[in-house]
This record gives structure tokens, C-alpha cells and sequence, in this order.
């Protein structure tokens, strides 16, 4: 075999590879609308995917399949205009009364008010961990990535590739770190009109519903099996300085609320997992 031959067929093998790794998403293969009937729907052949919420019901789907660690990619167009009252729930989940969570929501806003992206880590059904920013852009307007990155380290929330959060593993103090639950992806929307704006002074107005939020291009990354990630980017523990850079800035100018931060509600000190290095 030549050397032409023998390169085409470790540029096949490893193209393949790649493919097996990165799994775009089609709507139909990957996900079960749950709930909503029909305000829930599949469209341009299943490249896009659309919840609505009306007075009556909010809407819902979960995967198929379940993940263990790995990286999740999902672009969402939120509800646009006035959306107060509202929030879009786009997270993972394990099972059962000890499960794990990872979660993003989206708590609307009147228009022209900014969206606030609330954040939350629960293990082995305890969350309490609550971070809450508001975003750099409208993300009404275009669709935006919104990622996590989850493996046995860390857990990484990521905002077009930004970084905003990483819950780290603090085993090594007591805290539980989600590594053994499988979980489904799941997103919602629906009225919570009782908290979601302004902690809840603004109500749903229903002379605007239906409200319609939007996905598309969604991909799961197995990270143990990518041949770009090589063991040591799968075994780090770090930020690049870049990412540290723009995590700083997320949270030093987007960040509005930290639980790690609250010593009004954690009077005998904060939680363990708050005391380490944040990146
Ligand atoms: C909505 O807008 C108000 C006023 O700008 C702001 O205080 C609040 O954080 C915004 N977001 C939500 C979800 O309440
Ligand atoms: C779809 O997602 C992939 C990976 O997450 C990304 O590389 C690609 O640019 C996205 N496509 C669009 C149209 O945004």
C-alpha cells in the first residue's frame, strides 16, 4: 500500500471516528415530546424543535437516551417579547429521590428587561446551589449555545463557549459529586408567575400567549471516545487562561446572585464546596 493510500485510510478511519463521537441531534431520533400535545413541535425535519405555553399548559420533551458524563451542546431562541412570568427550563436529570441535576432556567422578563439565566447543581437530591446572571446579549433575538461540559473533575456551564460556572468536585470534602446516575435531558416551558420576575410582582400576561421557545443543533460529545481530546485534556482539572479570563469577567460583570456569596442564609457558614478555588 502506498503512502497516499495509507493516509487517505487514517484520514477515513479517523474522520469516522469523529463521527461516531460527535452525535448531531435530530429532534425525531433523540427526543419524546412530553407533555404540552401539541404545543410542543418537530419541525424542518427534525432539525428544529419549538415549546409553547398558553394559558391551559406549558409544553415538554426529554431524550431518549441517557448520558453519563460527556459534552452537551443545545442552541435555544428564547420567548421573545414580553415573556414575564415565564421560565424555560433546559436541564439534565438522574432519577429517584437521591438524583442528580444540572440545570439552566430562563426566567423571562417584560420587554426590554433582561432575561436572568438562573443556575443550579443538585447531588443526590440536594441542590441549595443556586447561581444567577444576567446575559451579554438578547438571547431572544438569535439563537445561542448553551453547553455543560460534565466530567468526574467538574462540572462546566458554558454560554456560546464561555464559561459562566464550574461546580468542582469537593469529594474530597464531603461533598457529593453527581458520577454514578445517568441522566436524560429534558426542557420545559411554563407559568411561574408566582417567582420568576422581579421574585414574582410581575404576573404572565396571557393577551400575549402563545409564547414559543426554540432548538436547534443539539450534540452530545462523548469526551472519553473524541480523538481532539487527548487523555490529559480528558484527566485536567483547569481552565485554559483564556477561559479563567472570561469566567472572571462573566462573573465579575453578568453574575447577580451566588448562593457561595449568601451568609444571610448560610449563617453557620458556607457550604463546603464554596471554600475551594473557583476555578
Ligand atoms: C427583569 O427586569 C428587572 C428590571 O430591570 C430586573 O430587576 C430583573 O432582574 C429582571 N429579570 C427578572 C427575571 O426578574
Ligand atoms: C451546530 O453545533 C456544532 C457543535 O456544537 C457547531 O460546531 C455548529 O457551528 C453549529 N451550527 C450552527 C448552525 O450554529
Amino acid at each position: 500500500m502506498g503512502f497516499s493510500n495509507g493516509f487517505s485510510m487514517i484520514v477515513l478511519v479517523s474522520l469516522a471516528l469523529s463521527s461516531l463521537a460527535m452525535v448531531y441531534g435530530n429532534f425525531n431520533q433523540d427526543f419524546d415530546i412530553t407533555w404540552g400535545g401539541n404545543r410542543a413541535k418537530v419541525f424542518e425535519q427534525g432539525q428544529l424543535l419549538s415549546l409553547s405555553l398558553d394559558r391551559v399548559s406549558g409544553s415538554g420533551f426529554e431524550s431518549k437516551k441517557e448520558y453519563l458524563f460527556g459534552r452537551i451542546d443545545m442552541q435555544l431562541k428564547l420567548v421573545a417579547g414580553n415573556s414575564a412570568g415565564t421560565v424555560t427550563a433546559y436541564y439534565l436529570s438522574s432519577q429517584g429521590p437521591t438524583h442528580d441535576e444540572i440545570d439552566f432556567e430562563f426566567l423571562g422578563n417584560i420587554t426590554g428587561e433582561p432575561y436572568i439565566l438562573h443556575t443550579n447543581v443538585f447531588t443526590q437530591g440536594k441542590g441549595n446551589r443556586e447561581q444567577q446572571f444576567y446575559l451579554w446579549f438578547d438571547p431572544t433575538r438569535n439563537f445561542h449555545t448553551y453547553s455543560i461540559i460534565w466530567k468526574p473533575q467538574h462540572i462546566i456551564f458554558l454560554v456560546d463557549n464561555t464559561p459562566i460556572r464550574v461546580f468542582k468536585n469537593a469529594e474530597s470534602v464531603g461533598v457529593p459529586f453527581p458520577k454514578s446516575q445517568p441522566m436524560k435531558i429534558y426542557s420545559s416551558l411554563w407559568n411561574a408567575d408566582d417567582w420568576a420576575t422581579r421574585g414574582g410582582l410581575i404576573k404572565t400576561d396571557w393577551s400575549k400567549a402563545p409564547f414559543t421557545a426554540y432548538y436547534r443543533n443539539f450534540s452530545y460529545k462523548d469526551l472519553r471516545a473524541t480523538t481532539s481530546f487527548s487523555d490529559s485534556a480528558w484527566q485536567t482539572t483547569e481552565l485554559d487562561g483564556p477561559s479563567r479570563r472570561r469566567l472572571r469577567w462573566v462573573q465579575k460583570y453578568f453574575m447577580i446572585y451566588n448562593y457561595c456569596s449568601d451568609l444571610k442564609r448560610f449563617p453557620q457558614g458556607v457550604p463546603p464546596e464554596c471554600r475551594q478555588s473557583r476555578f
